[in-house]
């Protein structure tokens, strides 16, 4: 290949890992900085953070992030459905956060809302719970057939053990004189 083009390629692939959001790096200002208020997959003071990003735009968010009282105060109509909803519990501004800053936290937050919460027991989400349990009743079709064909094959067993038994007598009869 033409080194020109190699090198165009190189900086697109640097360029694009330089621009792309870091979930690592958003885990650890989100457990720094939310966490007292905000689980991915629960709520707490503040609303489960799940899907926010299907919620409102990035820039919608990051504006919120960095000053949402002055938006619910502007009267913002999507800031002002949230704070309402929270029981107007205002959250802090976050200003020295910066735009790249908030795309990693979204980014974990993305990574994270896939993931049940771990500490849950079993019964939090009891949809989830044994997804692929079929209970055993007659309605249960191939419950039965194999217990049906259980049964024949268990009943094929005998009759062959009998006839084995018969047979064996038969053969000592024989040998007595
Ligand atoms: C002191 C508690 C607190 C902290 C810390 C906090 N929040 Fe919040 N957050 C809230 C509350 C309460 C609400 C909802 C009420 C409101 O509008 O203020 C909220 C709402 C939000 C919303 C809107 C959610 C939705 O479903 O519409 C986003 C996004 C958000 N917070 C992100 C963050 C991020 C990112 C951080 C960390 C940098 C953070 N919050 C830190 C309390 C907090």
């Amino acid at each position: 290949m033409n080194s020109k083009y190699l090198l165009l390629l190189l900086l697109c692939v640097t360029g694009l890992s330089v621009k792309a959001a870091d979930p690592a790096a958003g885990k650890k200002l989100f457990q720094a900085r939310c966490a007292s208020c905000h689980n991915v997959n629960k709520k707490l003071t503040g609303p489960a953070l799940a899907g926010v990003e299907t919620r409102h735009s990035e820039e919608w968010i990051i504006r919120f992030v960095k000053a949402s009282q002055s938006m619910v105060k502007a009267g913002d109509k999507e800031a002002l459905a949230v704070y309402n909803a929270n029981n107007q519990v205002a959250m802090p501004d976050h200003p020295d956060l910066s735009d790249d800053l908030i795309r990693d936290i979204l980014a974990y937050v993305k990574e994270e809302a896939g993931k049940a919460p771990k500490d849950d027991a079993p019964f939090a989400r009891p949809g989830q719970h044994q997804p692929n349990l079929m209970p055993l009743t007659i309605y249960n079709l191939p419950f039965m057939i194999a217990y049906i064909m259980l049964v024949i094959v268990m009943i094929i067993l005998l009759i062959f053990l009998v006839n084995l038994k018969s047979y064996e007598k038969h053969i000592e009869e024989k040998k007595e004189p």
